[in-house]
């Protein structure tokens, strides 16, 4: 596996090769992000896994400064997994203009679900995987339903703007107990952890209310979100939407998903599932 920190270099090596596979990261790598690449090997010959903790798509408050920076552990499991390029730009490289004037701006979606909470985040995800798909010119990009709102935001983007690309969706990568797969999951204490899979426990009882017919989606939402408060948590959203668009679901949709986010102490997590409406 070769490690490149430079666009020139990784354009360099671009030219030699036939079609690339490319799964953009923030790194501290889990099985999550291994069944993206995975996915990625059977899509195209050669595998690009970019790592690069974005401070554009991070708010005032967040966690830029702690999130977890483990290339060397990284870089030892994409040898593993028969990656061909890790990328691997610093700050000056991605951004050698820092007031970095120009940006990808979605839609009103940017707005929404997790976007209330973090205004300018989808703008800063649009902007820097722009970026890197004009540097890395992959012909597919595997990204994960675990972050399904960034998806369709990314699959948006390569609609409207005509980027050369096409985006394969992954399923969600989770822990025996349900818990989805998050580099943000070690912030968690012991009694945190233990809790944490309620989060995705009250999306599948959602799920079976609707399959099972109940259209009272808000009612819903909100027992859902009375339970996790009920046990500690702090909601910022249970959501039905309509899983293609992400608009509001309306009844006679039939293919829904039921997105969360809360936080437990202060961790933030995020977790969706997709379901059906009878
Ligand atoms: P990051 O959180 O590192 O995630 C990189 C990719 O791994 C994303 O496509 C994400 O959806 C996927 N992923 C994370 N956890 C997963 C899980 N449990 N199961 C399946 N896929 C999972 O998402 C980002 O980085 C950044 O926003 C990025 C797209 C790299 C732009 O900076």
């Amino acid at each position: 596996m070769q490690i490149i920190h430079t666009i020139a270099e990784l354009r360099a090596w671009r030219k030699t090769v036939s079609s690339v596979a490319f799964v953009p990261t923030m790194g501290n790598l889990h099985e999550g992000h291994l069944a993206l690449i995975e996915q990625a090997k059977k899509e195209e010959n050669h595998v690009v896994v970019s790592i690069f903790v974005n401070r554009l798509q991070f708010g005032q408050g967040e966690d830029f400064e702690q999130y977890p920076r483990t290339l060397q552990q990284d870089a030892d499991k994409l040898r593993h997994a028969g990656v061909a390029v890790l990328f691997a730009p610093d700050e000056r490289e991605l951004y050698p203009n820092v007031a970095q004037n120009y940006h990808v701006e979605p839609p009103h979606l940017q707005n929404e679900l997790c976007g209330a909470f973090r205004p300018h985040h989808f703008r800063g995800v649009a902007t820097v995987v722009c970026k890197l798909f004009n540097i890395v010119q992959a012909d597919t990009a595997c990204f994960g339903k675990k972050d399904y709102q960034q998806l369709a935001i990314i699959q948006g983007m390569v609609d409207d703007l005509n980027v050369p690309i096409r985006i394969v969706p992954v399923d969600t990568g989770r822990a025996a107990d349900g818990l989805a797969l998050s580099s943000r999951n070690q912030y968690l204490n012991a009694d945190e952890r233990a809790e944490a899979p309620r989060l995705y426990q009250q999306l599948q009882w959602i799920g079976t209310q609707v399959a099972a017919g109940n259209h009272h989606y808000a009612a819903l939402e909100n027992a859902a979100k009375s339970t996790l408060s009920a046990h500690g948590w702090t909601v910022d959203y249970v959501e039905i939407r309509e899983a293609g668009s992400l608009n509001v679901a309306r009844l006679g949709d039939k293919n829904l998903v039921v997105l969360a986010a809360a936080r437990l102490g202060k961790t933030r997590l995020i977790d969706n599932l997709e379901i059906q409406a009878a």
